[in-house]
């Protein structure tokens, strides 16, 4: 690699190692709070149905609640369960005084909806931050527990010294659980930032004038080397497997040659979501 251009040379942001020193501060938390808990933490997980990334996700997630000392449950329902079990599962759950964090797996099968079910679960417990209320909360920069993504990516910038302040970034993808938050994340660092989605006019163009761009689209190698400047920092929230069964992200590898920074993909965004779930179950925790 090394193409002219400003700044450093291109320089990794490894989102393992940054996920990493964030469950050693997990660990830590947990050991020097339990005493004073008087119960460890615990995490309930909600999956429907066989979905293969899902099942990815969880592992992973799983793996870490038991290297930090998080007790954990997994509910596995069959993709034919109706919404009114699956609000009564998390009724239970809510209602059980040993579990802090409830996670519901997304997506849902198409008869649930989505916002019904994030309703039902208690805000304290809502460790993934999704509720409208902690999206309220991330709008307003006001304390509340902030959906995983967007604030492991945060987490990631501050870690790598990233100053915000007068930058243009631009997201690409306007979800609910990365995009709008990590907007609010960004503009609260006093960054300028734009939204693009599938109906963006020019997008290409667009990307040319940015300083960070961050990709949450779904589609391999998206983003072509010809849409960005010299100099940009780029992270890939997408997870993408090719043909040939490779993980790939939305970021085409030829764009690394020419940014500042960049997340790689596996290792880079994945396990910061991770993390940042682990850091919401002990933050939930600490409240309750
Ligand atoms: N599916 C993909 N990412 C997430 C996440 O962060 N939380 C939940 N609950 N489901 C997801």
């Amino acid at each position: 690699m090394g193409k002219v251009r400003k700044g450093e040379v291109n320089m990794l942001w490894s989102g393992k190692e940054v996920a990493q020193a964030m469950l050693l501060e997990a660990r830590q938390a947990i050991s020097e709070n339990s005493a004073k808990q008087g119960r460890a933490p615990k995490l309930a997980i909600v999956v429907i149905g066989t979905d293969p990334a899902s099942q990815v996700y969880i592992r992973n997630k799983l793996r870490s609640c038991d290297k930090v000392g998080i007790l954990n449950e997994t509910i596995a329902l069959e993709p034919t369960v109706s919404e009114a079990e699956l609000l009564n599962v998390i009724k239970q759950l809510n209602a059980d005084k040993t579990v802090d964090g409830i996670l519901v797996q997304l997506p849902l099968p198409k008869h649930i909806n989505v916002q019904i079910v994030q309703a039902a679960i208690s805000t304290d417990k809502d460790v993934d931050g999704f509720k409208a209320e902690h999206m309220g909360a991330c709008w307003l920069n006001a304390p509340g527990l902030r959906p995983c993504t967007p604030a492991g990516i945060m987490r990631l910038l501050d870690y790598y010294n990233y100053d915000l302040t007068g930058k243009n970034v631009l997201i690409i993808g306007r979800s609910n659980i990365v995009a709008k938050p990590l907007a609010a994340m960004l503009l609260a660092k006093n960054a300028t930032v734009t939204i693009a989605h599938s109906k963006t006019k020019n997008l290409f163009e667009l990307s040319q004038n940015m300083d960070l761009i961050v990709t949450s689209v779904g589609k391999a190698n998206f983003l072509p080397q010809t849409a960005i400047k010299a100099g940009v920092s780029l992270v890939d929230v997408g997870i993408n497997r090719t043909a040939e069964g490779k993980l790939v992200g939305d970021i085409d590898h030829a764009c690394y040659e020419l940014a500042e920074n960049y997340t790689p993909v596996p290792g880079g965004v994945g396990p910061l979501t991770v993390a940042q779930l682990i850091v919401n179950a002990v933050q939930a925790w600490l409240e309750h």
